[in-house]
């Protein structure tokens, strides 16, 4: 992997980098293609931005790539969308393996297709011990049904009586969402223009720095990549307490 292309390594770096790809079907339609086109261009896209990550110093970077609402697509969409999941899956995996990249797929896997669910078991398997970047990526995932799966476990645990309701706090709950054993995201990107969260990380976005950007997905390299940290690093992160308050932590 090259280096030196994103020149904002710094320790407070975002350890964890959540992105909304928004923009491929507008990036196709400039170009009078079908939108798949922007789908596939996308994929590039979504390898020049795991390589910045890395070079950057970020541990985790999340993709949202098919939101539990993406279903309302038309079919061909869709169909397309989960054929070129797959096979960026299993054409990208000798490339995962060489970058070190350890592979993670939230979301519902019930409504993913058998070939599909065996593709993202073996990448899983296959990347599971590699110690540089956790890709995650979001596939049939939606907030809300983030935390009704982790609603479900808990109360499953209170009716076996494995824990009091008493026992419920922030803390204990959030341990059973997806990527609990991940640091939450410090840096939600968005691009393609639109300024929501779409049903992405609800819980876990509770103190995210956002940034939006006009760039459609597909042009969202390296440099756009750079700007995005370089203003995160301005964000003055306060996490509810004051700004005199963060000051002297930082001289502490
Ligand atoms: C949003 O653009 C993009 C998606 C719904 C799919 C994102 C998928 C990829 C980039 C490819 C697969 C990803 C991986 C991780 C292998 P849009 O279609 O909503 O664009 P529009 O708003 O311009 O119509």
């Amino acid at each position: 992997m090259d280096s030196g292309q994103v020149e904002v390594r710094s320790s407070k770096i975002p350890r964890h980098v959540a992105i909304i790809m928004d923009g491929n079907g507008r990036w196709a339609k400039q170009r009078n293609r079908p939108r798949f086109y922007g789908h596939r261009a996308g994929v590039e896209a979504v390898e020049e931005i795991l390589q910045a990550c890395t070079n950057a110093g970020v541990q985790v970077l999340t993709l949202f790539a098919f939101s539990s609402e993406n279903w309302h697509r038309p079919s061909q969409e869709v169909q397309l969308l989960m054929d070129l999941f797959k096979s960026a899956l299993s054409s990208r995996l000798d490339r995962l393996q060489e970058w070190n990249v350890r592979l993670r797929i939230i979301g519902d896997r019930n409504g993913l297709s058998e070939e599909l669910r065996s593709e993202i078991a073996k990448a899983e398997a296959l990347t599971a011990t590699n110690k540089g970047i956790t890709l995650v990526v979001a596939a049939n995932y939606g907030g809300r049904w983030d935390i009704t799966q982790a609603a479900k476990q808990v109360a499953v645990k209170v009716e076996n009586k494995q824990m009091t309701s008493d026992s419920i706090t922030p803390e204990v709950f959030a341990a059973h969402l997806s990527i609990a054993d991940l640091p939450e995201p410090d840096l939600f990107i968005r691009t393609g223009g639109e300024q929501r969260v779409s049903n992405f990380l609800l819980w876990q976005l509770a103190y995210t720095e956002f940034y939006f950007t006009d760039i459609l997905w597909p042009d969202f390299d390296k440099t756009a990549f750079a700007v995005a940290i370089e203003t995160f690093l301005q964000r003055e992160r306060r996490f509810g307490r004051t700004s005199d308050q963060v000051e002297s932590f930082h001289r502490v």
